[in-house]
């Protein structure tokens, strides 16, 4: 893809996410990347081991189960395989397009695979850090299985302030190939409690 052609669908994200702080688009990637890249997940969790996930940051971290029960693996930017690098590819396009359209001033984009075991889930939170708020856009890219229902569990919850200072609840099913994009800086969420194993890739686009 040449670097100035435009894709339809950024249009809408870009449109979704200054109108409403959050978009979902199912067609980012295609059906045989989300097979590749879904198959890859399976290939690291063989490979290596995903460490239960913290919250907070450095040496404030904790392990809460209660809270948060995902286990994440991160991409090694350095040591990147084909398909990370394909999806690498995808999300270099998209800041260099949001930078142009948006001005968003993103330098880079840190990503790693979760995992949600069967009885756990992600309890309301904001992503940013206190103490360090580069954080700009949450992306999470959904590896579920294809015949994921919303009786697996496991949505998305967004909750999306309006002008009049009330919150609307967004419910994000986790389809496969799924692809949200929301502020990281405003947009509170959550992950209800899953009943089938839920994969996806999780990120980050960051400021300098
Ligand atoms: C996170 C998170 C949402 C999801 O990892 O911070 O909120 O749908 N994930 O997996
Ligand atoms: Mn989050």
């Amino acid at each position: 893809m040449g670097d100035f052609e435009v894709n339809s669908f950024y249009e809408l994200i870009i449109h979704d996410l200054v109108n409403q702080g959050y978009a979902t688009v199912d067609c980012f990637f295609t059906e045989e990347e989300i097979d590749l890249l879904r198959a890859n997940l399976f290939v690291k969790q063989e490979l290596q081991t995903f460490k239960k996930a913290a919250i907070g940051q450095a040496s404030s971290e904790q392990i809460i189960e209660e809270v948060r029960g995902d286990f994440i693996l991160w991409m090694d930017e350095h040591a990147l395989d084909e398909v990370e690098k394909m999806y690498f590819q995808r999300m270099n396009e998209f800041i260099v397009y949001v930078n142009r359209t948006c001005f968003l001033g993103i330098k880079e984009g840190e990503f790693h695979y979760a995992n949600y075991p069967v009885g756990t889930r992600y309890q309301r939170h904001l992503d940013v850090f206190h103490k360090d708020t580069r954080r700009t856009l949450s992306v999470v890219l959904y590896l579920n299985d294809k015949d994921w229902t919303p009786a697996n569990g496991g949505e998305l919850v967004l909750f999306v302030p309006d002008e009049k200072g009330n919150e609307r609840e967004e419910i994000v099913y986790t389809l496969p190939g799924r692809l949200v994009i929301f502020d990281s800086k405003t947009i509170e969420h959550e992950v209800r409690m899953v009943h089938k194993p839920r994969y996806s890739i999780t990120g980050w686009l960051k400021t300098r």
